[in-house]
Parts: C-alpha cells; structure tokens; sequence
C-alpha cells in the first residue's frame, strides 16, 4: 500500500519541483540579458562601425607560418589637424582586403607589420624562455593622414598584454582595448594570436579575462538553479516522510 501511494505521489513531486525550477530559470533568464546587452551597448556609438576581421599570418625565412593573427582592429588616435587647427580625435578601422602583412620570427622576440596605405601598426612579442611565457610587449602606430599637420608616431615598448603560454593561443572575443600613449588606443575585435611555437593551426587557447567573466554569468546561474532544485526535492522528501510517519502514528 505504501509503495503504491510512493509511486502515485512521486510524479506530482516531481512535476511540481519541475514547475519551481522552470519558474525560477525564467525568472534569471529574463533578468541576466539585459546586464549584459547595457555592457555591451554603454560605450558610446562607433564612428566607422565594427572592423572586419582579417587573417594575419607571419613566415619565417623557410616559408614556415611562424606567427598566426586573427582579428578586427580599430585605431583610436588624437593629432593635431591642419584644417581644424587643433587636436582632433579620430576612429578608424584597418581594412584587411588593403592591408599588407609580414614581419620577423626570432627565437624570443616576434613582429607583426601591417601596412594600409600611409599607415604602418607595428605588434612586438617577447617569449620569456625559461617561464615559456609570451606577451604583446610593445605597439608603434606610423600615420600620415591627409590631415595631419606632421606625420603620427607613437610608441610603446613596456607593455604588457596578451599574455600566454608557449605552443598555446591568446583568445579574446569580446571588444578589448589597449592603452599605448595618450595619442593612441587599439580596439581588438574577435582576437586570436599566436606569436610562437606555431605547428600549422593555432594550437588551444588560453581566453582572457572579459570573456571568462562572460561565461561565469551562465555558470553561477546553473549553478544556483541546480542548488534551489535539490532544496526542493529535499524538502518535498522531508515533507513526505514526515507525512507517512503521522499515517503510521495512528
Ligand atoms: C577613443 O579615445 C578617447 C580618449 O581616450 C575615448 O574617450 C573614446 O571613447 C575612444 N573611442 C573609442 C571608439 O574607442
Ligand atoms: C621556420 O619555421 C620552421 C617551423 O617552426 C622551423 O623548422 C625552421 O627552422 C624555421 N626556419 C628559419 C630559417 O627560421
Ligand atoms: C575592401 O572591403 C571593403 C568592405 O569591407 C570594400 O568597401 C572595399 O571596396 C574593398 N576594397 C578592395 C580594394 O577590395
Ligand atoms: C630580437 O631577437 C634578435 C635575435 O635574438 C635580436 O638580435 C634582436 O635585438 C631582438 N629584438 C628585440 C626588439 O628585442
Ligand atoms: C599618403 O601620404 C602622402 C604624403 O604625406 C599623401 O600625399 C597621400 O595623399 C597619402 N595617402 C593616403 C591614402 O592617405
Ligand atoms: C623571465 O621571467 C622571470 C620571472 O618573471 C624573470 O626573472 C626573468 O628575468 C625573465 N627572463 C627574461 C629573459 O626576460
Ligand atoms: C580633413 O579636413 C576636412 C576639412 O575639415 C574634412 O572635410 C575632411 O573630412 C578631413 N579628412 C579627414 C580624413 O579627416
Ligand atoms: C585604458 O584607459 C582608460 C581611460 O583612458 C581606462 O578606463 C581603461 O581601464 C584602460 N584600459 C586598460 C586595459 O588599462
Ligand atoms: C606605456 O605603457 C605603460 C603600461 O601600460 C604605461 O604605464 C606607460 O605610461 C606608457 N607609456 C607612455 C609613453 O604612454
Ligand atoms: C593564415 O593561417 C590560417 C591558419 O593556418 C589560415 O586559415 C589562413 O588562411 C591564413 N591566412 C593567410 C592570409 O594566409
């Protein structure tokens, strides 16, 4: 008799805590996409729109690919302007169908040129041999716009982006922005790079952290949802049994 009465109660448990756990996971759905749309949308509009993104790979003297890229790059630069007689601010993205690629690949340290035009984005890499760690350790910009009163240069070899392991690739899907001087800012789009020890294909990829945070939201969500589930199922059991032990009393 037990068993049977066990038997006819546990789908509407079940159903219930069903119910409670859908109710709950729309209750967080509705709420987590508009935190991170407003992130997504705080910056102010972009001028020349998303930058394409292009496939930027380095050869060794053999002809090897020793250096791969991946990504859409903005510039984001202040010059003095002949027309308006004073600093201006400028947004412009590198077209890759017009960009010329090449470079160098050096036991510890590795270049990316690319030319558009008057133009010229210099990427150093550095492999620190013993950690067999990798970074983005400098940035120059070259630019001689129409309307620049002298031609831009500017210059960053201290910094520290990118950072990876050796053999692995350096991931960023998300919108990411490198300071380099005051005059000069890099916006990257969908990056992927790989400065050394290149075997054909990027090898895994390390992510950075905006996207990790990304992925964190879903993760904390599932697993608040999973913990509430179980405090249901736990305690429709509880009630349950405290339920035959009263029939049993009488
Ligand atoms: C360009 O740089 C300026 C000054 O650093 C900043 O205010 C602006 O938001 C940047 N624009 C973009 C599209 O990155
Ligand atoms: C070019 O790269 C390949 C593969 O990494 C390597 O075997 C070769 O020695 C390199 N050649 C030169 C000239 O650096
Ligand atoms: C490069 O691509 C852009 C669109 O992204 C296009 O407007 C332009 O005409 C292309 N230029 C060449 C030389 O193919
Ligand atoms: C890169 O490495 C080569 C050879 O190891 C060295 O001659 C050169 O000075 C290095 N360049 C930089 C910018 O460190
Ligand atoms: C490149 O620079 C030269 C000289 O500064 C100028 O005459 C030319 O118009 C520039 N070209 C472009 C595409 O900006
Ligand atoms: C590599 O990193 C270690 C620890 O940060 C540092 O002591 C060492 O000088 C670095 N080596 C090179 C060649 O930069
Ligand atoms: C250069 O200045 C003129 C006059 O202000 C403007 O019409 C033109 O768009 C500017 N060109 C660039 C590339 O900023
Ligand atoms: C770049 O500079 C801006 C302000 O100019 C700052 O808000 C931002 O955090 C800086 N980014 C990095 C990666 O340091
Ligand atoms: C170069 O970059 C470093 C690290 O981001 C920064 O502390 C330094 O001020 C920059 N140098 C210049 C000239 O802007
Ligand atoms: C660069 O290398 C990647 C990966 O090997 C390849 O898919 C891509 O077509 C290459 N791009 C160019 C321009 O060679």
């Amino acid at each position: 008799m037990i068993l049977i009465s066990r038997k006819q109660n546990m789908p509407a448990g079940a159903i219930f805590s069903l119910l409670l756990a859908v109710s709950i996971h729309q209750c967080f759905t509705n709420e987590v996409p508009p935190t991170v749309t407003a992130s997504a949308t705080s910056p102010p509009p972009v001028t020349p729109g998303l930058p394409e993104r292009g496939n930027y790979n380095v050869t060794n003297a053999t002809g090897t690919v020793c250096l791969l890229a991946r990504m859409g790059l903005q510039l984001n630069i202040s010059y003095l302007s002949s027309s308006h007689g004073k600093t201006v601010q400028e947004v412009m993205n590198l077209h890759p169908n017009i960009t010329k690629t090449s470079g160098s690949c050096e036991p510890d340290n590795a270049t990316l040129i690319l030319t558009e035009n008057n133009i010229t984005l210099t990427f150093i890499f550095t492999l620190n041999s013993t950690l067999n760690k990798y970074h983005l350790s400098g940035l120059e910009l070259l630019a001689a716009l129409p309307n620049m009163s002298k031609m831009l240069f500017v210059s960053n070899t201290s910094l520290n982006y990118w950072v990876g392991t050796q053999g692995h690739s350096y991931m960023c899907r998300k919108e990411q922005t490198l300071n380099v001087t005051q005059d000069f800012s890099l916006n990257t789009f969908g990056l992927q790079v790989q400065p050394f020890g290149v075997s054909g294909d990027f090898g895994s990829a390390v992510e950075c952290a905006l996207d990790v945070d990304d992925m964190l939201i879903p993760i904390i969500v599932g697993a608040a949802l999973a913990v509430l589930v179980l405090i249901v199922i736990l305690a429709y059991l509880i009630g349950r049994n405290r339920s035959h032990a009263g029939y049993q009393t009488i």
